[in-house]
């Protein structure tokens, strides 16, 4: 594109099409995509194996020290390898879900892990997305896109998600998972959800993925363009 490449942020609540959104963006920016959300995870999944608690601080802290995180990017998902495994799935297991709330909030491990992500993104061409990329990670990115949804709109999602994997859940036990992790996400002291305030807000309540990757594409193509070659 022979312009700089940029930093684009995108922050917002969980099940707001965040990942897919960015991860589209990147493809076709020819930008790298990080998921910030799958660091967490994954520490998180390190635990569990070996049967640390996650409510552990000082372990959890040596944890995301020494483990090794890495992203290969694929056509259609994002692989991610914890020292060398591939463990794109088991991330997302509900047991990762009902343990990683102590971990996301340890204000170590985000110092950690925030330190990763920098690095991951230190030379522009990236699009990152989580909680506080616009706010702590990437406070110079030249992008920041907020995204919101409803809570009914964003538990219907993942119900859905979860659904077209087999699994049989109740909507109403995915709605209140997504209002305690609304909860918790924006309570925390360290790193807490919060739309930075040069960050642009995208409603994405009744936009499909298509519409909401146009829509930032659009404003990414203005901001590199303005950047210096
Ligand atoms: O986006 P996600 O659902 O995969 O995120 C998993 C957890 O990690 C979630 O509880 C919030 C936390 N998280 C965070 O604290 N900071 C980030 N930058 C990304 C995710």
């Amino acid at each position: 594109m022979g312009n700089r490449p940029i930093k684009i942020a995108i922050d917002g609540p969980a099940a707001s099409g965040k990942s897919t959104t960015a991860r589209e963006l990147a493809r076709r920016l020819g930008y790298l995509y990080i998921d910030s959300g799958a660091m967490y995870r994954a520490v998180t999944l390190k635990a569990l194996k070996q049967g640390i608690p996650t409510t552990d601080a000082a372990e959890m802290a040596r944890l995301a020290q020494t483990c090794r995180i890495e992203f290969r990017p694929d056509s259609r998902k994002t692989v991610v390898l914890l020292d060398g495994e591939d463990v794109s799935e088991a991330i997302r297991s509900p047991e990762v879900n009902g343990h990683i709330n102590p971990v996301a909030a340890n204000p170590r491990v985000r110092e950690i892990l925030v330190k990763k992500q920098q690095e991951l993104g230190r030379q522009g061409g990236v699009v990152m997305d989580g909680r506080d990329i616009g706010t702590v990670v990437f406070p110079d990115a030249e992008l920041k896109i907020y995204m919101e949804a409803s809570a009914e709109e964003r538990a219907r999602r993942r119900w859905r998600e979860l659904r077209s994997k087999g699994v049989e859940i109740d909507f109403q036990q995915v709605y209140r998972e997504i209002l305690t992790r609304d909860k918790s996400d924006c309570t925390r002291d360290h790193g807490p959800l919060r739309k930075a305030p040069d960050a642009i807000m995208l409603d994405t309540t009744h936009l499909t993925i298509p519409e909401q990757v146009e829509k930032i594409y659009r404003l990414a193509i203005r901001k590199i363009r303005e950047q210096d070659p």
